[in-house]
């Protein structure tokens, strides 16, 4: 395995290794994904094992432009209601953190859906990956570089630590901009159903298209059924994106509640919500107490909330306890994230 910083060479090698089956770890916006051709059922066969994931769980198809989206979606199965919302979608949210799950072009291999007729597909903002995904022919699947169920990883050195020589070649593009994951949205159905919250928060989405359904619920159970007959929300299981230290969460009210203990890692939203825990005990305690943003700013808290929970995984505390983000924007997925985080 080796990281090789991005450059028109390493991108060069990188679609090389694609187009002849291998597996790559590559930049987003988001977070790292783990290509391949979305063309190559064998490929597709290798990211399942490399991430130890179910192969009930469906990818993500990435495109590197919106031509191109024909090559992965059959257009002629819409509605001309459902272009509509998806011109719109796509005119306003893409290149960017926005999957959109519609009926899946018959060149896809089934592997990639997970047997579903539909697929998701995303045009991601990072240019790296427009470029390598160019290169590669145009249509690369990738589920996030780590394994199945652990932290998202959003540096090459994350996906290093977790995937290491199950991936030849990981390039390096920097930290991730936004740092979580795409919002899954669902225009199979007649009414457009929100699978994930994401890097597109559902209120902008919303304000485009009108009401949507949230159907991300933490309840919602692998064997749960879709209209379209396929799972629910296949990578919503209630236990993902964990960290190995068990985590609990809690609201801004419960700050006064908080247990005192040492070996035990605090993580704020703000600065001010640390100043009131600090307020309750003897200032000369050391406790181990993290801030995701010191301004409260949930863009910035959602950049760095993987980072931060990868290093306080690293400290081998026995316990994280987790300050939930205002729940809306960019908060509902962090909070999405920190509560299947939880144990
Ligand atoms: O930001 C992202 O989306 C990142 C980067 C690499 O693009 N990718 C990512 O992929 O998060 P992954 O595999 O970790 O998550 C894909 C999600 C899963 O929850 C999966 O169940 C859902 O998308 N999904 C994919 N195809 C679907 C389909 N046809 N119907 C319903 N959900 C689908
Ligand atoms: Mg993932």
């Amino acid at each position: 395995m080796e990281i090789l910083p991005v450059s028109d060479e390493s991108l060069k090698k990188a679609a090389q290794v694609l187009q002849n089956g291998g597996i790559i770890a590559f930049p987003t916006e988001t977070v790292y994904g783990l290509g391949a051709d979305a063309y190559n059922a064998d490929a597709l066969v290798k990211v399942f094992e490399a991430k130890g994931r179910p192969r009930f769980d469906p990818l993500i198809i990435h495109i590197c432009n919106i031509g191109t989206l024909d090559k992965v979606i059959d257009l002629s199965q819409l509605s001309e209601e459902t272009k509509r919302k998806l011109y719109l979608l796509t005119g306003n949210f893409w290149p960017g953190p926005l999957s959109l799950v519609l009926p899946k072009n018959e060149n896809i291999p089934a592997i990639a859906t997970a047997g579903l007729n539909t697929t998701a597909v995303r045009l991601p903002a990072n240019k790296a990956a427009q470029k390598l995904i160019k290169l590669a022919g145009g249509v690369v699947a990738a589920p996030s570089a780590n394994p199945f169920g652990a932290l998202s990883p959003t540096t090459a050195h994350h996906v290093k630590d977790g995937l290491g020589d199950k991936v030849d070649i990981i390039l390096d593009g920097g930290a991730a901009l936004v740092g979580i994951e795409s919002t899954v949205l669902d225009l199979s159905c007649e009414q457009v159903r929100l699978l994930r919250h994401g890097g597109i928060p559902k209120e902008k989405i919303e304000k485009l298209i009108g009401a949507v359904i949230d159907a991300s619920a933490i309840t919602a159970a692998p064997e749960e059924k879709s209209p379209n007959g396929g799972l629910a929300s296949p990578g919503q299981l209630k236990s993902h994106y964990a960290p190995r230290t068990p985590l609990t969460v809690f609201a801004k009210e419960e700050i006064q509640n908080l247990p005192h203990k040492e070996n035990t890692a605090y993580l704020f939203f703000d600065n001010a919500s640390r100043e009131q825990f600090k307020s309750n005990f003897e200032s000369d305690n050391q406790y181990n107490l993290w801030v995701l943003s010191s301004s409260g700013n949930i863009s910035e808290a959602a950049a760095c909330l993987f980072e931060t929970l990868h290093k306080l995984d690293a400290l081998g505390v026995q316990r994280i306890f987790a300050q939930l983000a205002p729940q809306k924007g960019l908060g509902s997925a962090i909070n999405d994230r920190l509560m299947r985080a939880s144990r």
